[in-house]
C-alpha cells in the first residue's frame, strides 16, 4: 500500500508534520509512506493556468496519483483551512486526482473541528472517500514535540501503530466495497 502524507503546516516545528513523520516512520511490510514536500512551493492557483505548466503542480498531481491512501494532518487559522492545504487542493479539483482515493484525517490536537470539516467537504466534493470525517486525534504532550519523541514515547508510538492499522484496513475495506 502507498500511503501519501501531507501537512497543513508549513512550520519548521510543525506538530501536524511531527505527527505525520511518526507515522512514516512505521516499517510495515509492503508499505510505503511518503510525506508530501511540496504544498509550500506551489504558485497560486489560478484557473487560467495549466496544471502542467507548472512543475510543482505536476509533481504534487503525480504524488496524489501515486497513492492509495491520502493522510491528512493540518492546523486551522482562523477557524478555517490554511491556505496553503486549500491553494494545494484548488490545483487538482479539475484533474481527478482525488477521485474515489480513500483520504484519512489524523490530528495532534482535538481542536481545529471547523478546518476538518471544511476540508472534508472540499475533499468529498472532489469525490474522495474520506474515511474518518471526525478526524483521529493523537494527543501529543506540548507544542513542538519531535518526531523523534512522539516515536520513543511507547504509549504514543502504539497509538500512532494502531492509526495506521486501522485506516489501512479501512482503505481495504473501502476497496472491496467500490469492487
Ligand atoms: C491558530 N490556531 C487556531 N487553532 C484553532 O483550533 N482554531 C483557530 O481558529 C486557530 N487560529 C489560529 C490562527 C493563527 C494565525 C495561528 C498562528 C494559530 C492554532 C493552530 O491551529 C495551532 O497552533 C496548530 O495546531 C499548530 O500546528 P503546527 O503548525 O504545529 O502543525
Amino acid at each position: 500500500m502507498k500511503i501519501l502524507a501531507i501537512s497543513g503546516s508549513l512550520r519548521a516545528d510543525s506538530s501536524n508534520s511531527a505527527l505525520l513523520r511518526a507515522v512514516a516512520a512505521m516499517q510495515l511490510d509492503g508499505v510505503e509512506i511518503r510525506i508530501s514536500q511540496n504544498i509550500g512551493t506551489l504558485p497560486h492557483f489560478n484557473p487560467d493556468y495549466e496544471p502542467d505548466d507548472f512543475p510543482a503542480v505536476t509533481e504534487f498531481r503525480d504524488e496524489l496519483g501515486w497513492a492509495d491512501l491520502v493522510l491528512i494532518s493540518s492546523p486551522e487559522y482562523a477557524h478555517g483551512v490554511p491556505g496553503v492545504l486549500k491553494n494545494a487542493l484548488d490545483w487538482v479539483v479539475g484533474t481527478g486526482e482525488f477521485m474515489s482515493k480513500p483520504v484519512a484525517f489524523i490530528s495532534p490536537t482535538g481542536r481545529g473541528t471547523y478546518a476538518q470539516a471544511s476540508l472534508a467537504e472540499t475533499i468529498r466534493v472532489m469525490d474522495a472517500r474520506v474515511l474518518n470525517p471526525a478526524g483521529h486525534v493523537i494527543s501529543l504532550a506540548h507544542n513542538g514535540i519531535t518526531t523523534d519523541q512522539i516515536l520513543g514515547d511507547p504509549t504514543l508510538r502504539v497509538k500512532v501503530e494502531e492509526f495506521l492499522a486501522g485506516v489501512m484496513q479501512d482503505t481495504l475495506q473501502n476497496a472491496k466495497l467500490t469492487e
